[in-house]
């Protein structure tokens, strides 16, 4: 094997010898890799004229993955005709063998062995592993006669390729000693003038560009990014979400939800056991809250129980972003109201059964208009602008039930790659025993919306599996690989 130090060198002194050579064959020649030969090549075009090439394709037999386990192992027909031996063996026994149906089939049709009674017995006493030389001298680049090559192809032990190589002769300002190539034009360059009598590199406008060492966004960051931007662009502010422990006070009962509620099952919730309760709140409002679930008001005949301060205390992990707007509206009631739109994207959690669509922690994006006579018709008006500035156009409506809403709607998209309808949002208009304990005026309307990040950005980036997106066992090359910006729309 010849040294592929300074090859370039190498190349120079063989063709100020030689006029011109095949890369494909000085590689065999020289006995080293082609593409390193190639490579050597292409780094002396970077000079001009001192090379001139022309592409060359030749054809070459190579061995399959069958052919160099053969060549190395014996062909099947003489691993059989060695195993029976001398004294034969019994055919269930070859056939046991990883060779055995191969091999008998060839060594019969070769007429090395025949079968007697579920014996297989050696019908001479020596053969040649044909198969096997003629692999192995194909392996080094010799030869075979066309009646071999036949065979083996039809065996599929070797199979046609095409190489591509460079015909390489002198160009018109060959030389085989090169001045060293300046890449940079220096100040002191300039300066000396030593710039005259210098060669400086080609610029390769071909070459990728370094990849910069920057910091990488988790496409659900992106696509929260993208959502944040359209809400904005639509005059919504962003409320604070830094809360993921949440009374079910906020959580549930501000909700108009019934502390008996499936919902608040531990199925469905994670509790929280330090600290187990939270033991502030509005006592006033929390007071309204208690009665109007108990005995009604504002017009509602309420649930009509117990209810009871010990299970709006419990600390859960919000379930959605919903507990966020329930305090903001709170809020907002406190300030004095005004006409607000408002949104938040963060994390919920909840005790799901995982699966490939299903984590037990998620994020929501939820928004709210609060306005005076606000009507279905004005939620919908903001959905379809929602949803366009998202690329999706195609909406549709399916009434459903939310404790804290009514009506309610479910709001479906056509899904182009699955040609179905998918569920992507729920929303609906606060019901006044939400509202009304908050003191909230009485023509004060507020519509609510939310969706998951997740679904989103699996369509978006064509992930299948919650669990390739999210969690601890997400590949960080997913992360990398994930483009800057998607030029989807
Ligand atoms: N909180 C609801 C959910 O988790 C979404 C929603 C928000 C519905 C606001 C109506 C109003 O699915």
């Amino acid at each position: 094997v010849r040294s592929t130090e300074n090859l370039p060198q190498q190349i120079l002194d063989f063709l100020g010898k030689s006029n011109e050579f095949n890369s494909i064959q000085l590689a065999q020649q020289w006995d080293i890799d082609h593409q390193k030969l190639i490579g050597a090549i292409k780094s002396l075009l970077a000079n001009e004229g001192v090379l001139a090439t022309k592409d060359v394709t030749e054809k070459r037999l190579e061995l399959t993955n069958e052919g160099v386990q053969f060549a190395n192992e014996g062909s099947p027909e003489f691993l059989v005709f060695e195993f029976i031996g001398a004294d034969g063996a019994a055919q269930a026994d070859i056939q046991k063998q990883p060779f055995g149906k191969i091999g008998m089939a060839k060594a019969m049709q070769f007429k090395w062995v025949s079968v007697d009674k579920g014996r297989v017995v050696r019908q001479t006493s020596d053969v040649a592993d044909t198969t096997r030389k003629q692999l192995e001298s194909l392996r080094i680049g010799g030869d075979v006669d066309e009646n071999g090559k036949k065979e083996l192809k039809k065996r599929k032990l070797i199979s046609e390729v095409n190489i591509k190589g460079l015909l390489v002769s002198k160009g018109d300002s060959f030389t085989t000693s090169l001045a060293k190539q300046e890449a940079d034009l220096t100040p002191e360059m300039i300066a000396s003038g030593s710039w005259k009598d210098k060669q400086f590199k080609k610029y390769n406008f071909e070459s990728l560009g370094v990849v910069p060492s920057s910091g990488h966004l988790h496409p659900l960051m992106k696509v929260r990014s993208e959502f944040r931007q359209i809400f904005f662009s639509m005059g919504f502010s962003e409320m604070a979400t830094n809360r993921y422990v949440e009374s079910s006070f906020w959580n549930f009962d501000a909700l108009f939800q019934p502390q008996q509620h499936p919902a608040r099952d531990a199925h469905d919730t994670f509790f929280v056991s330090d600290p187990a309760i939270s033991t502030t709140f509005p006592q006033d409002y929390l007071e309204r809250v208690k009665t109007v679930h108990s005995k009604g008001g504002y017009g509602s005949a309420g649930y009509n129980y117990d209810w009871k301060i010990e299970e709006a205390q419990k600390n859960v992990l919000r379930t959605h972003t919903t507990a966020v707007s329930a305090r903001q509206l709170y809020q907002l009631a406190q300030e004095g109201f005004r006409p607000s739109k408002l949104f938040s994207i963060d994390r919920v959690f909840r005790n799901e059964t995982l699966d490939a669509t299903h984590l037990a922690e998620f994020h929501q994006v939820e928004g709210v208009i609060a306005e005076k006579n606000l009507s279905l018709a004005h939620l919908i008006g903001v959905f379809t602008e929602f949803f366009k500035k998202l690329g999706i156009t195609n909406l549709r409506f399916k009434p459903t039930y939310n404790p804290y809403t009514e009506p309610s709607m479910e709001i479906f998209a056509y899904h182009q790659g699955l040609a179905k309808w998918v569920e992507i949002g729920n929303s609906g208009m606060f019901r006044p025993e939400m509202l009304l304990p908050m003191g909230l005026p009485a023509d004060v309307n507020v519509a609510g919306y939310g969706l998951s990040l997740e679904r989103p950005t699996m369509i978006k980036y064509g992930i299948n599996n919650i669990r390739d997106l999210f969690g601890s066992k997400i590949d960080l090359e997913v992360v990398y690989n994930t483009p800057i910006c998607r030029l989807d729309k």
